[in-house]
């Protein structure tokens, strides 16, 4: 059976779902995504993502076509008309189609373009939660406003294409000298003093969802949490790493550019912080 998307007001089979070529989240990618996990029917963490779209598309001055009430609406309907039990929900909100190719904003009352489709995953029993991942690292080669969730992935989608053609899961980005964050996935180690780290908000990162709600999970259970950033030798040297994003929620990292962290398998406090992030996003998905 065909899934069933979302454009502009319509809920349609996703191979007739379409956009204009003059869509300006096509031709410059001027437009913001979501993503939410979806458990058991639900939504997690929706409101951290409605919240972080709120904010990205008024870094770019993009007014939403629906209220921020309505997309919720729109998202459960999705779920709701695809029987989706688990997985994500996918949203993307462009500029809309211009009648032509103009860089400047258009001028007359165009109608910013609204999308939405669903995808099936079994996010809490995906095998990799289990094995591992293998990360490997890439320079970093985004624009500095990276604190905004723009559809403008080129850099991410060779990251994550040069992570996967080494058999990795994952790619951390490097820029002088320190990680960033994954292509789509926030970077946390766990020091050997058992000092969980991650690099603090900015532009230089995505304010992740599920970033937030792991720190604020350990920091409840009085786990000592620096927000700062940290190098690959010191990735090297951790006793665990792991990285985290709502399709994943919490991911062990078991090496980084082909040298094991810790002894080569996800590390304890990752897979308790693993639980902890289920146990949240259960209690909590609406
Ligand atoms: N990516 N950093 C980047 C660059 C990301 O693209 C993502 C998410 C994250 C994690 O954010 P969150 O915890 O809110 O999912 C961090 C999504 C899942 C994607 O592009 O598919």
């Amino acid at each position: 059976m065909d899934q069933i998307a979302y454009v502009n007001g319509s809920f349609v089979p996703l191979s007739e779902a379409r956009v204009s070529v003059l869509d300006r989240g096509f031709l410059f990618a001027d437009g913001i995504y979501e993503v939410a996990a979806v458990l058991e029917g639900r939504l997690i963490d929706n409101a951290s993502h409605l919240a972080r779209l709120e904010r990205s598309v008024g870094e770019i001055a993009l007014a939403l076509p629906e209220t921020i009430d309505r997309i919720r609406e729109i998202q459960k309907e999705l779920i709701a008309r695809n029987h989706l039990v688990n997985g994500m929900v996918y949203l993307q909100v462009t500029r809309g189609a211009d009648s032509g190719r103009d860089f400047a904003f258009p001028k007359g009352d165009i109608k910013p373009t609204l999308i939405m489709f669903t995808t099936v995953k079994d996010i809490v029993n995906q095998p990799s939660a289990k094995t591992g991942i293998a990360v490997i690292t890439v320079p970093d080669l985004r624009w500095v406003r990276r604190d905004i969730k723009s559809v403008a992935l080129l850099a991410q989608v060779l990251a994550k294409q040069a992570a996967a053609a080494a058999g990795a899961g994952e790619a951390w980005m490097i820029e002088d000298g320190v990680v960033t964050e994954g292509g789509s996935s926030s970077a946390f180690i766990l020091t050997k003093d058992d000092v969980l780290v991650t690099r603090q908000n900015g532009s230089e990162i995505l304010p992740g969802c599920t970033r937030k709600a792991v720190v604020a999970l350990a920091e409840e259970r009085q786990l000592r949490v620096e927000e700062r950033p940290f190098s690959i030798a010191e990735a090297l040297v951790a006793k665990e790493a792991f990285t985290t994003s709502a399709t994943l929620f919490v991911q062990p990292v078991v090496s980084i550019d082909g040298k094991p962290i810790g002894n080569g398998k996800p590390g304890p406090m990752t897979e308790r912080l693993r639980e902890i992030y289920v146990e949240f996003a259960s209690a909590t998905a609406t």
